[in-house]
């Protein structure tokens, strides 16, 4: 398949793979762009710049394929260096970045002039237009449904896409809720040229990260996340857990009041407890709504496949069929 996505990265399928604290390392990002997708090394996980540099040059080792770094501008009490990291991404031949939390602007000159093409998460229509407008080659529109900071619009995908496309000259990729060949052929019909995907990355064999993550994103449904942090103007899509029920339990006796100190327990260091560790019930943790759509723990290959094979089996068949008239069942199930 052939799309603006597919051209712009260098990319043989419109699949992304997003940022991920924690999960986001080489063997996952290799992984993804060797089976035809791009992959994304989170940059931030790596403490310094150096271990960037080295993680990159890791990823280097285990594919010859196109690979991003994933650059996430949040709020923090002591700003990463982020020249140096970019520096790390210039200098280790990247040339795709994933930009997320706050404008990108101040470091798109950096980013421009090492060639780089950078593709900007936005969870609403006027920040995609504002990264339209610096010069970001492409975003990638993050629905409410998301896993991680949804914003505070609270629009889900179903209005998002098509507003993004009515407004973006550039090209994106629809983000949040994707899991499946149904969802990459609703986003292209949407107007997205591919799409991004979290949570449902975890859940792959080559994702590096405890079998204890994986076995509770097969066990969910789409009913075990809840938003927190949403006092702060933070707000975060997580999987439910015990450290969870705490920290919500915090939230509404401090109601408005919410400071993050009063949270901190539940929030800051609790990634490498559950991704390295398996302790599922340390705090919060980003996860998707589309948890409720993952049934199985495949190799990151045989997930692209099935998406790419039943991708063109629902447009040539099931679409096409309806427009000459051939009896279609129902449901569309997927494996
Ligand atoms: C465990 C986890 C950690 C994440 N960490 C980051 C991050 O560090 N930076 C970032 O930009 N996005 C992060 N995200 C968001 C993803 O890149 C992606 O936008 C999101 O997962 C898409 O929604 P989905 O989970 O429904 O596929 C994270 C998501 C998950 C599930």
């Amino acid at each position: 398949m052939k799309t603006a996505i597919t051209e712009m990265f260098g990319i043989e399928h419109p699949i992304i793979q997003g940022g991920m604290h924690y999960v986001g390392f080489a063997e996952l990002a290799a992984a993804v762009s060797n089976a035809g997708g791009l992959g994304i090394i989170t940059g931030l996980t790596q403490k310094t710049p150096e271990l960037l540099a080295k993680e990159i040059a890791r990823c280097r080792d285990m594919t010859d394929k196109p690979f991003g770094v994933n650059l996430t501008f949040l709020p923090s009490f002591t700003a990463p260096p982020y020249p140096e990291y970019i520096a790390a991404i210039k200098e280790g031949g990247v040339k795709a970045v994933e930009t997320a939390g706050r404008s990108p602007e101040q470091y798109m000159p950096a980013l421009k002039a090492a060639g780089i093409k950078v593709i900007h998460k936005c969870t609403s229509v006027r920040h995609s237009l504002k990264a339209e407008k610096i010069g970001c080659d492409a975003v990638s529109v993050d629905g409410f449904e998301c896993g991680g900071h949804p914003g505070e619009d609270d629009i889900p995908n179903m209005i998002l896409l098509p507003r993004a496309a009515d407004e973006l000259k550039i090209p994106f990729v629809a983000s949040g809720g994707m899991a499946d060949a149904r969802s990459l052929v609703a986003a292209l019909s949407m107007g997205a040229a591919g799409m991004n995907m979290g949570t449902r990355f975890i859940a792959t064999k080559e994702a590096p990260v405890h079998e204890n993550v994986k076995k509770a994103l097969v066990a969910a449904s789409e009913l075990d996340t809840v938003l927190v942090m949403r006092a702060l103007r933070n707000t975060e899509r997580v999987l439910k857990n015990r450290g969870v029920d705490h920290l919500l339990e915090i939230e509404r006796e401090k109601g408005a009041s919410l400071k993050i100190a009063d949270i901190h327990e539940q929030v800051a260091g609790v990634y490498p407890k559950v991704m390295l560790d398996g302790e599922m019930d340390a705090g919060a943790w980003s996860c998707g709504m589309v948890v409720g759509l993952i049934h199985d723990i495949p190799t990151v290959k045989e997930l692209i496949d099935r998406i790419m094979v039943e991708a063109e089996q629902i447009i040539r068949q099931r679409l096409v069929g309806f427009l000459d008239g051939v009896e279609q069942s129902k449901t569309m199930k997927v494996a």
